[in-house]
């Protein structure tokens, strides 16, 4: 495999525009496609697709690839756990990759208590599975959620998401008893500028109790540390310990929604670490398991003892083949240095798209935390209309030139970096170039 871009054909080549056929058949439209690019091999931060052609891949498979694609001992833990058995259900029988994966999730969550940990197959379904727990803990029903936050498309993990379009279109009544509040978005605040308005205080919660829901009756505040669907925004450092003091003052849990944030990303195994909060219950998926499904809850004891014997569970929670992957890729992460390595990733990316912004008019906002790194683009400065038409532009460019990168936030107009965290300097250094290129073609 090629150490770097290497294209051969027209982009998408032919053999990716017939499975593309096949695609428009046989699957839904609801499921969107970032590139018609079908791939058949990958490897570290590299992604050659059925037509020969090697792309750099900033997108992880939306964030799920920090370790990197075939990471050695994650493909040799699932090749010793196929040799032992696929499946056998946790709630018929018990092994020891589960219990080792819960106890290990248990001892690396941020709070100094002791914790305990269920495991589900997908980020939607550690959330829906999260209100439950908040439910039976606290007796109390409503949950508060964020403007602009994502917490999957099941029907519970929809509700608690903060944003209609287009994710919600059609599909509803979602979950009641849901109150969304706003994310401190700062660049979008103009009242913001100084310290944060009061709609974007932590104050704003007990607003919120005042007028919309007694305080008595929510379970849990849900959020994810730093917005990732939601266009990378990273609350200002104080934020979240104050809500967390609020939440504690009214009997509320705190739930971090680490699915995105989590492994790495933001140089701490936990983005929530940065702003020194212990969250009640955190959820994790994506990076945590390698590139397999698994998801987790890992939460105070007490709290995850609240629902009765038999109201948690699935047929394929925590199965042994994402189980013995997710210790090797969460070995990974602790040992080879990757914390570090997405610091640097950050830095440097975060440079270079400053340097970027100082040329084209077009990116009005840089932001990030460790590598989960953005640029907004806006169609103009002042009045920050969302440039959605040239972000997509800019997104096509790119995968045409070699490199795989998405777009978020609600005008569509954030592009975010997900790279694998094994991502060479030189790979980067493309990637950044190709970028550069796009956005020069977009602000032309
Ligand atoms: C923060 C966050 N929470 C939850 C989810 C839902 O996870 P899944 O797609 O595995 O259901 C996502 C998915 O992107 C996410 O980014």
């Amino acid at each position: 495999m090629a150490g770097s871009i290497v294209l051969k054909t027209e982009i998408p080549g032919p053999k990716s525009r017939d499975l593309m056929r096949l695609v428009e058949e046989h699957t839904p439209r609801g499921i969107g496609h970032v590139t018609p690019i079908a791939i058949a091999h990958a490897e570290g931060a590299l992604l050659t697709d059925v037509d020969g052609n090697t792309f750099i891949d900033w997108a992880g498979g939306i964030g799920a690839m920090n370790v990197g694609h075939r990471a050695g001992d994650v493909t040799t833990a699932i090749k010793e756990q196929a040799d032992a058995y696929l499946h056998l259900c946790f709630m018929v029988t018990l092994y020891e990759p589960y219990v080792r994966l819960a106890q290990k999730l248990n001892e690396i969550a941020p709070g100094d208590f002791r914790k305990k940990t269920i495991l589900f197959n997908s980020g939607s379904e550690a959330i829906d599975n999260a209100i439950k727990i908040a439910r039976a803990y606290t007796g109390r029903h409503a949950i508060v959620s964020y403007e602009r936050g994502f917490h999957g498309r099941t029907v519970g993990a929809l509700a608690l998401t903060g944003q209609f379009k287009p994710y919600k279109v059609g599909v509803g009544p979602l979950l009641a008893d849901v109150y969304h509040i706003p994310f401190p978005y700062t660049y979008r605040c103009g009242d913001c500028v100084e310290m944060p308005c009061d709609r974007h205080s932590p104050e704003y919660l007990r607003e919120v109790f005042r007028s919309r829901i007694a305080a008595e009756d929510v379970a849990a505040v849900i959020a994810e540390p730093v917005l990732g669907e939601g266009g990378f925004v990273v609350p200002p450092p104080g934020y979240f310990a104050e809500v967390k003091r609020i939440c504690e003052e009214n009997g509320i849990l705190f739930i971090a929604d680490e699915v995105q944030s989590g492994f790495g990303r933001t140089g701490r195994l936990f983005a929530v670490e940065h702003f020194g909060v212990e969250p009640d219950m955190v959820i994790t998926a994506k990076s945590m398991s390698g590139g397999t499904s698994l998801s987790a809850v890992t939460g105070r004891a007490e709290v995850m003892d609240g629902p009765a014997l038999g109201a948690l569970g699935g047929t394929y929670g925590g199965n042994p083949l994402a189980c013995a992957a997710a210790l090797a890729a969460i070995d990974i992460v602790q040992k080879d240095g990757l914390l570090a390595r997405a610091e640097e990733i950050g830095a440097r990316t975060m440079r270079r798209f400053r340097a970027m912004q100082e040329k084209h008019a077009i990116i009005g906002d840089v932001r990030g935390l460790g590598a989960m790194v953005a640029m907004e683009l806006v169609t103009d400065r002042k009045t920050k209309e969302p440039a959605t038409e040239a972000t997509a532009a800019v997104l096509r460019r790119c995968y045409e030139n070699g490199l795989i990168i998405l777009k978020s936030g609600a005008g569509s107009n954030v592009i975010r970096t997900l790279m694998p965290l094994v991502i060479t300097d030189k790979q980067l250094e493309e990637g950044f170039a190709v970028l550069e290129r796009a956005l020069g073609e977009a602000s032309a």
